[in-house]
């Protein structure tokens, strides 16, 4: 394995090196050539350049152009310019793959993020991208590592399931049946007892449940993998297709759940601000003024906390500038969210104890009999990131909520088991990796921190 350019970057003029990499530019004069060539391990890239009295391969050079894959062998020289420390003066030079000019899309100029949606293919060897897919990647690892740090063990939960963990119905669901001749059952419904699994069976929307299984046993766990929401909704934080971090707790009660989702967040900002450092700096520039400073901060400050209730009589004050005006009750939508974290209180805020009707079944219901122990942590730009509850550990308690809401215990009879047996109280939140993702970049669509999409009409790639 050569060294990455990143590393390259960082050695000491007068070393021999082999440089590989994709061309971002190339600017020609009569005696030389300078190229600069990037390989996605930093932002920056390696300067070549080509003496064109000594590398007399005119035919070669011409078909060397912005996206050519080439190697590189020569000798790192103390740069005059001022953009970088080193530059490899050129002795070999082998092209891999050529990039004609007149096909290549990405061509050096400044290219729209909707354009460069329409080729995902190419887009992380832009800039931007490239630099989301770095910070990305410094996130899932930090994530590990938090848990990991406190003792938690990661749990693989499935991803298509029976159940519907969270009880909206916006489920995708998995079928080998074939579409132009449906098994039908005499009242006219769908036979699922003909299909793959017997029973009719979805991707899961969350990992959760299974979760909760875990955590009875284990006390600590945390999952990391992808759920699917067939949510009809075209917004900036929306996908069908996403990554989700659940841990949960046993012998935690909502408090001590506030503390990890906090203290998770802050670990994970802390370790792209260490680890991603040029990156940051990239997207405090260039995407949202100022980004780096506003992380410190949050990482310095404690979070806001609020009650729903509270937290509606702030945004009673504030009906007139709402497209949804709010009273107790009305779930609170994106606008909403940013006020409360934005104007309100200038930072993360963990808003608890939300009206039991726009919550899941197995939030704990608090002693009122009207609101449950959730908490959802809002922050500036995105509103809600994470979603959490203390659990519904009395059996009976349980039951009834579920009846209520016209959940059939028996496709349940396992989740009720944990509180048949051994219960305890315990918690957990979710955290939306690709939000977290938006959060740190200050990108501000959602489609543009995950590789591929996946969201209503966009299944590409
Ligand atoms: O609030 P949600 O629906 O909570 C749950 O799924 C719980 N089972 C979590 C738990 O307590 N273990 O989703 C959790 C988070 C949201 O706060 C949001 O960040 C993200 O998942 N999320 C989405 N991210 C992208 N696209 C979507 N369609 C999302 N829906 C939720
Ligand atoms: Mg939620």
């Amino acid at each position: 394995m050569n060294a990455r350019i990143a590393q390259l970057l960082s050695l000491q003029a007068g070393t021999k090196v082999v440089a590989e990499g994709w061309v971002r530019t190339k600017r020609e004069s009569k005696t030389v050539c300078f190229l600069e060539l990037n390989d996605g391990s930093s932002l920056k890239g390696l300067q070549i350049v080509v003496d064109l009295a000594l590398f007399n391969n005119p035919e070669l050079l011409g078909k060397i152009n912005t996206g050519a894959a080439i190697a590189c062998s020569g000798v790192l020289v103390e740069s005059i310019g001022t953009n970088q420390a080193v530059e490899l003066h050129a002795e070999t030079i082998e092209l891999f793959g050529e990039a004609p000019v007149d096909t290549y899309p990405l061509q050096k100029k400044r290219h729209t993020l909707e354009f460069l949606r329409e080729i995902a293919h190419l887009r992380v060897r832009t800039n931007t991208i490239g630099a989301v897919a770095r910070v990305r990647n410094t996130l899932s690892f930090a994530v590990h590592e938090f848990f990991q740090e406190h003792g938690f063990v990661y749990v693989h939960t499935p991803i298509i399931s029976a159940s519907d963990a969270e009880g909206a119905g916006e489920q995708f669901l998995v079928t080998t049946l074939d579409l132009k001749d449906v098994p039908k059952l005499p009242d006219g419904s769908v036979d699922y007892s003909k299909d793959f699994f017997g029973k009719q069976a979805k991707l899961t929307v969350s990992g959760q449940l299974e979760g909760e299984t875990y955590a009875l046993a284990l006390k600590n766990i945390y999952t990391f993998g992808p759920t699917f929401r067939a949510e009809n909704s075209n917004t900036k934080r929306h996908l069908a297709e996403f990554w989700m971090i659940e841990p949960e707790m046993a012998f935690c009660t909502l408090e001590g759940n506030m503390a990890v989702a906090e203290q998770f967040l802050k670990f994970l900002f802390k370790r792209v601000l260490s680890r991603n450092t040029e990156d940051m700096e990239f997207f405090s520039q260039f995407v949202e003024k100022g980004l780096r400073n506003v992380l410190e901060q949050v990482i310095e400050t404690p979070f806001s906390h609020m009650t729903y209730t509270d937290a509606v009589k702030e945004l009673e004050k504030a009906n007139g500038q709402f497209d949804y005006p709010v009273h107790w009750g009305s779930d609170l939508q994106t606008e909403h969210e940013r006020y409360l974290s934005e104007t309100v209180c200038k930072g993360p805020v963990i808003v608890t104890d939300y009206p039991k009707e726009i919550k899941a079944f197995y939030m704990k219901l608090n002693d009122d009999g009207k609101t449950v122990r959730a908490m959802d942590v809002l922050v500036p730009r995105l509103g809600e990131i994470i979603g959490g509850s203390e659990r519904e550990s009395r059996l009976e308690v349980l039951q009834d909520r579920m009846n209520l809401l016209n959940l059939n215990p028996a496709d349940y009879w396992w989740y009720l088991d944990l509180r048949r047996f051994g219960s305890v109280p315990h918690a957990g939140f979710g955290l939306g990796f690709e939000r977290a993702v938006q959060y740190v970049t200050g990108m501000q669509n959602i489609r543009d921190v995950i590789p591929f999409p996946r969201a209503v009409k966009q299944a590409d790639f």
